[in-house]
């Protein structure tokens, strides 16, 4: 192909996919100082003037001549806006990467650009299957992919590169036959007040709470499951596997905040939403900071999340026709959240719930229906 008579012009009326030029030099040169740029891609640091130069005027066009590598320049609000490229394509696979200016990110552009680039590869240049890699953590990327339809995501440990350090890296593909939506749930956290209580989104300021309230004497005899001795470092990866639990929509975490000082008060939780045969169902766990303990707190906070746990997903809800609570027998504070939350105990399952002594006690299950919930 010939650069730059042949690049396809692609545009959806909003974003425009075009032949880079000399006089993007400078904005691609300017959008790699930005720090976050840097964090996620693979570009040189320091980020030189020449590294733009040469990958505008020597990369990019070799790119398209000898048919390896198809970058395109976004075009938005009349102007350049970042970089967009398909490499690879052997066997009909090949993989896209992006970058988008500081000033221009939040307004949809680069999902509207990928949709245009992958369109292409399947169109323009006969691919099967296109492949999106981003290091793990980057939130951003990752729901751009998932709004243009990527699926089937995974996370590969070591599998990223940047600048000689291996990374994690989360990989999905979208395939030729794929609808460029959004497959599954991504939650939001919204925040709910009353009962001089706020739920809300967890934030990296409370790890030391969350590290004190797991690894309290009770929280870790109830919850055998927790890492033991629970570090600092545990509450951090805590605080931000959450975030991955709602990309993937398996599940949404609320930090209970005093209402007053928004000091982290406790968690409470809906998860297992992504099950396999039943996703209208959901279990709400939690467990509450020792300071916090026997104010009816945790009752306010799943009195305060069951109407949003039963609202339609297009209404902003979670869809659920069903809560399940588990509590293990002779955790009698945990039952009684259920009781008072108008739960049933519909079961008992027998030597179901460990205990850190390596025993096992009684499981006693309790739920709640939408339609009894409604109908109260
Ligand atoms: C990734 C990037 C291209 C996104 O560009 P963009 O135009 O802002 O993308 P969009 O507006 O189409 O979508 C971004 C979405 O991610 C969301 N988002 C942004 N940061 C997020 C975060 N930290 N956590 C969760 N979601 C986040 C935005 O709210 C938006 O979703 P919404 O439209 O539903 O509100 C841009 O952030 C960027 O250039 N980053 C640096 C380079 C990079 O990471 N490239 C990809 C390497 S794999």
């Amino acid at each position: 192909m010939r650069f730059p008579e042949d690049v396809p012009v692609l545009t959806d009326g909003v974003v425009t996919l075009r032949a880079h030029t000399v006089d993007d030099i400078e904005p691609a040169y300017r959008m790699c100082q930005d720090p976050v740029m840097q964090e996620w891609t693979t570009i040189p640091v320091p980020y030189l003037r020449e590294h733009a130069v040469s990958f505008l005027t020597d990369v990019v066009p070799n790119g398209w001549r000898t048919n390896t590598m198809w970058a395109w320049a976004i075009e938005y609000e009349g102007r350049y806006a970042g970089t967009i490229d398909l490499g690879d394509g052997e066997g009909g696979v090949g993989e896209v990467g992006f970058a988008l200016s500081p000033d221009v990110r939040g307004n949809g552009v680069m999902t509207r650009a990928l949709k245009l680039a992958v369109r292409h590869a399947f169109d323009g240049l006969g691919w099967e299957r296109v492949i999106w890699r981003a290091f793990v953590g980057n939130y951003a990327s990752r729901r751009v992919a998932w709004k243009a339809g990527f699926r089937g995501l995974v996370r590969v440990q070591g599998g990223g590169r940047a600048r000689g350090v291996r990374k994690d890296e989360w990989v999905a593909t979208l395939g030729r036959e794929d609808e460029l939506e959004p497959q599954g749930n991504w939650w939001s956290v919204p925040m709910f007040e009353g009962g001089g209580i706020r739920l809300r989104g967890l934030r990296d300021s409370d790890a030391q709470r969350v590290q004190e309230a797991c690894s309290d004497e009770r929280t870790q005899y109830w919850l055998a499951g927790m890492p033991s001795p629970y570090r600092l470092e545990d509450a951090e990866g805590f605080i931000k596997t959450r975030l991955h639990l709602m990309a993937g929509g398996e599940g949404v975490a609320w930090a209970i905040a005093d209402l007053a000082s928004d000091e982290l008060l406790g968690n409470v939780s809906i998860f297992d939403l992504n099950d396999r045969i039943d996703r209208t169902v959901g279990e709400i766990g939690y467990w509450m900071h020792p300071d916090a303990r026997g104010r009816k707190v945790m009752t306010s906070a799943v009195e305060l999340l069951i109407p949003h746990a039963f609202k339609p997903v297009a209404e902003g809800g979670l869809g659920r026709r069903r809560l399940v609570l588990k509590a293990a027998e002779g955790n009698s504070a945990s039952a009684h959240v259920a009781e008072a939350n108008g739960f049933t105990h519909v079961g008992t399952e027998r030597a179901a719930s460990p205990r850190r002594d390596g025993n096992y006690d009684n499981l006693l299950t309790f739920d709640l229906l939408a339609d009894e919930y409604a109908a109260r």
